[in-house]
């Protein structure tokens, strides 16, 4: 049996993600072949795609790092678990496929009759969200929160979460992200237009409880300004080093990969040994997902049950077949898109 998949065979822009069409995979001992139904289109693939993610793999690569599925056949030595089950994995790469083979202890159940865009949405964006505001800044009712990049997929999931938390929150965003933002319960600040450090000191008075930094780079000292005393920023992204959606100092380089992470690392230290009690912390689904496995499958176990009970809805900004990766990168990157784009193989 066929099927398609898109690889990368050189970083670069959007014109790099070819489908081709080859042998399905057959799953090995222990894993699971999933029919993917969606796959989620992220900024994380963007930077691999651009090979500036730490986590980018060797080329050629598939990208995708998140997916709904429905389990299609089962390798040697898997139990308890049947054909025809819909289940979720972040497989960090590789969801950009009309069939994958996982490991079964990548798999987390989906409770049946959700829709599997909104659903996908979940397993990346929400996740981050979720685990960001509740293990790492530990944010609880009427506390005040930044959020940069509120209108986009891990933003916008910040917002709805933060809002069922009780916060109080201040979002920023381009022009037209603000309906979006608003909707949402936030109070948008247009990062093109105002200084988000004097915004938030003026709306505020003594700053936020915590900034969640998705920018990196200087942003973060930056955004340390915006916190009063005892408040945290959580670094957890590298949207600044895209330009347009492509490298924004026009390398890709491994060495370049890294660059970025030690500039987190000197911005935690300096939050530490800085005046002010202000801490800067990193979050990394990745990590916390490799050390920490069961902490992901019970924080999604939690989001699908709001998602299931209606507090939570995930924006979806456009569906694409998987022949339309391309076209779904360059929308990402030409920016103010308003949540999740998703890729629906099968149709
Ligand atoms: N550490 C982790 O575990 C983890 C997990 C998931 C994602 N991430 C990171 O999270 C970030 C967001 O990912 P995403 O998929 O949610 O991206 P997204 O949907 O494209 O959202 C990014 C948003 O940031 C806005 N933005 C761009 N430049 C900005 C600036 N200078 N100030 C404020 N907002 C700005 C964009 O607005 P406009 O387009 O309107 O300009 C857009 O709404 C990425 O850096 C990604 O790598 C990290």
């Amino acid at each position: 049996m066929k099927h398609t998949r898109i690889i990368v065979t050189h970083y670069g822009g959007p014109e790099e993600l070819r489908l081709i069409e080859e042998e399905c995979p057959e799953p090995k001992n222990g894993e699971v072949r999933v029919r993917v139904l969606a796959a989620g289109v992220s900024l994380p693939d963007v930077l691999m795609r651009e090979g500036l993610h730490p986590e980018t793999p060797r080329l050629p690569f598939t990208p995708g790092w998140d997916l709904i599925g429905v389990v299609d056949r089962l390798g040697d030595g898997v139990s308890g678990l049947e054909p025809g089950r819909i289940v979720a994995a972040l497989p960090i790469s590789g969801a950009y496929a009309e069939f994958v083979c996982l490991p079964q202890r990548e798999l987390v159940p989906v409770p049946p009759g959700l829709d599997a865009a909104e659903a996908v949405s979940l397993v990346l964006n929400y996740v981050t969200a979720y685990q960001m505001l509740h293990r790492s800044a530990k944010v609880g009712q009427g506390r005040r929160v930044l959020i940069h990049g509120a209108a986009g997929g891990v933003g916008s999931a910040l917002l709805q979460l933060g809002r069922l938390a009780g916060l109080e929150m201040y979002g920023t965003c381009s022009a037209q992200g603000s309906p979006a933002v608003s909707a949402l319960g936030g109070i948008p600040i247009d990062y093109q237009h105002q200084d988000f450090v004097k915004e938030i000191h003026r709306l505020t008075g003594e700053g936020v409880d915590a900034v969640f930094e998705s920018i990196g780079g200087t942003h973060i000292w930056q955004s340390r300004k915006a916190l009063c005393s005892g408040g945290t920023v959580v670094a957890y992204g590298l949207t600044g080093s895209l330009r347009g959606g492509r490298s924004a100092s026009g390398r890709s380089e491994k060495r370049h990969r890294f660059r970025e992470i030690a500039i987190f690392g000197l911005y935690i230290v300096g939050g530490w040994v800085s005046p002010g009690r202000k801490r800067v912390v990193p979050y990394s689904i990745q990590w916390l997902k490799r050390l920490r496995p069961a902490l992901f499958r019970e924080d999604l176990t939690v989001l699908f049950d709001l998602l299931q009970q209606q507090k939570i809805k995930p924006l979806i900004a456009q569906r694409f077949p998987l022949s339309g990766a391309r076209q779904a990168h360059e929308l990402l990157g030409k920016g103010g898109v308003t949540g999740k784009i998703v890729l629906t193989p099968d149709g």
